[in-house]
Order: structure tokens, then C-alpha cells, then sequence
């Protein structure tokens, strides 16, 4: 019988071998598995679910881990906050994420993955909130709004989005109506996306925008 105990130099050299090989075979795997295009990157196959549990885990604990350091000002109840984030909200985000009585937009039924509908399944601290909206997320279309917004002007998004579940379709629309910068006419055209309207000639240049 061979001696396995691992303070024989023998043993080592086979484990670090072993070792090595197995490294060299899942490089070797990996690369492959990317070299011959084998995972499919469309926004319409869905992850497999290990692919998607892995960047569920690593985007919960990214956002979790940088959000304690935010703390939320003390005046989210303010309703100058809110009328404005209400405004910012009908022209920046309903085209992804919805909001009440209105149907699902072109966008939104493209996007992978989903924009959860804030108004139905919004519960995430206000400091994940506020990390998740000044930020965005990397590959999902959730674009970082602290590139063109003050922090205030996130707050008062998060201060809005606290309001928004139990908002009615009518109050909704009168508030975002009343809302400073509010973009209803752009609302009532259905295109989904207020806010987001191209500009004429780059529409027509679009070659799949064809409706
Ligand atoms: C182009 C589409 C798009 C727009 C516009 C957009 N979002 Fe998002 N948003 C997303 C997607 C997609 C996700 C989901 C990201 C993920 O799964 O990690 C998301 C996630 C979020 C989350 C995290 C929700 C949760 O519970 O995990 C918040 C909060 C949020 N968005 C707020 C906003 C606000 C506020 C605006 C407007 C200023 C906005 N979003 C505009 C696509 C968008």
C-alpha cells in the first residue's frame, strides 16, 4: 500500500499535479465554450439558471456592500421631493419600469433582464435604491443616472419611488402632470419611452425602426 500522508514530497507533486491538469482542462473548456460562440448573448434566451443565480448572487452583494455606506436624508417624506421625483420618474424610467395604468411598452417587453415593475414589487432599501439608480447596473439597461443627476435629484427619484405602490392610475397621472418638468404630452402618445423620442432624421435612419 502507498503511504499518502501529505507530508510525503511524493504525494504533494501528485496533488499539485492533479491540480494543475484540472486547471489546464477548465481553461482549456472555458475557452472553447467562447471561442466557438456556444453561449448565447441575445436578450431573448434567458440565462441558464446556474449562469443566472451566479450574477443574481454577485449583483445583490455588490449593490448590498456599497449601499452601507449611504445613508438616506431624513426628508424623503418631503412632497417637493416627491412632486419632483414623480416628474423625473414619467420621463426617465415608466418606459422600462411602468407605472400604474400603463401598458407594457415596447421597451420593457425587450428588455432581459426584466425591469421590475417598481410600482407592483418595490421593495428595496432607499440606500440600495439610491446606489442601484446613480450607478446602474452593468448588462441589464438599467443606465447610471449620477452621470447627468445631482444626488438630490436621486433622492428625490428614491423619495417618489417609496410613493408609487400605492399610487392609483389617476393619481398617478395628476401628480406627474403636476409634476415640475412633467412630460404628459409625450405620455400620450404611447410610444412608451417619454423623454426618449429621436430625433426625426435619426428615426429614419434607423433601418428596424420601421413603424
Ligand atoms: C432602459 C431601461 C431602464 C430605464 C430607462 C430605467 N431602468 Fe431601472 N432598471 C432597469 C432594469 C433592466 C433593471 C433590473 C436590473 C437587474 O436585474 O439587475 C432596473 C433596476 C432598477 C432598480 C432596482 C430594482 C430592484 O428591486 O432590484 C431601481 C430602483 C431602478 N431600476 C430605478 C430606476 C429609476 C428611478 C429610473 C429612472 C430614473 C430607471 N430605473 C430607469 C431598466 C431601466
Amino acid at each position: 500500500m502507498a503511504n499518502w500522508s501529505l507530508r510525503e514530497p511524493r504525494t504533494h507533486l501528485f496533488a499539485l499535479t492533479v491540480l494543475a491538469v484540472a486547471g489546464l482542462l477548465i481553461a482549456i473548456v472555458a475557452g472553447a465554450v467562447i471561442a466557438l460562440g456556444v453561449y448565447n448573448i441575445g436578450a431573448d434566451a434567458p440565462h441558464t439558471r446556474p449562469v443566472y443565480a451566479l450574477i443574481e448572487a454577485v449583483r445583490e452583494r455588490s449593490i448590498k456592500v456599497r449601499a452601507s455606506r449611504i445613508s438616506a436624508p431624513g426628508n424623503l417624506d418631503s412632497p417637493q421631493r416627491i412632486a419632483s421625483g414623480a416628474g423625473l420618474y414619467a420621463e426617465m424610467c415608466s418606459g422600462c419600469h411602468l407605472a400604474p395604468g400603463m401598458m407594457p411598452s415596447e421597451l420593457s417587453q425587450g428588455l432581459y433582464p426584466q425591469a421590475p415593475e417598481l410600482a407592483r414589487h418595490y421593495h428595496d432599501d432607499e440606500a440600495e435604491a439610491f446606489w442601484t439608480i446613480k450607478h446602474g447596473v452593468k448588462m441589464t439597461a438599467m443606465p447610471a443616472w449620477g452621470r447627468t443627476h445631482s444626488d438630490e435629484l436621486i433622492w428625490d427619484m428614491v423619495a417618489f419611488l417609496r410613493k408609487l405602490p400605492t399610487l392609483s392610475p389617476d393619481t398617478y397621472k395628476t401628480m406627474t402632470e403636476a409634476a415640475p418638468g412633467g412630460h404628459d404630452e409625450l405620455m400620450k402618445e404611447g410610444n412608451g419611452m417619454p423623454g426618449m423620442t429621436m430625433p426625426p432624421k435619426a428615426a429614419d435612419e434607423n433601418p428596424r425602426h420601421d413603424h
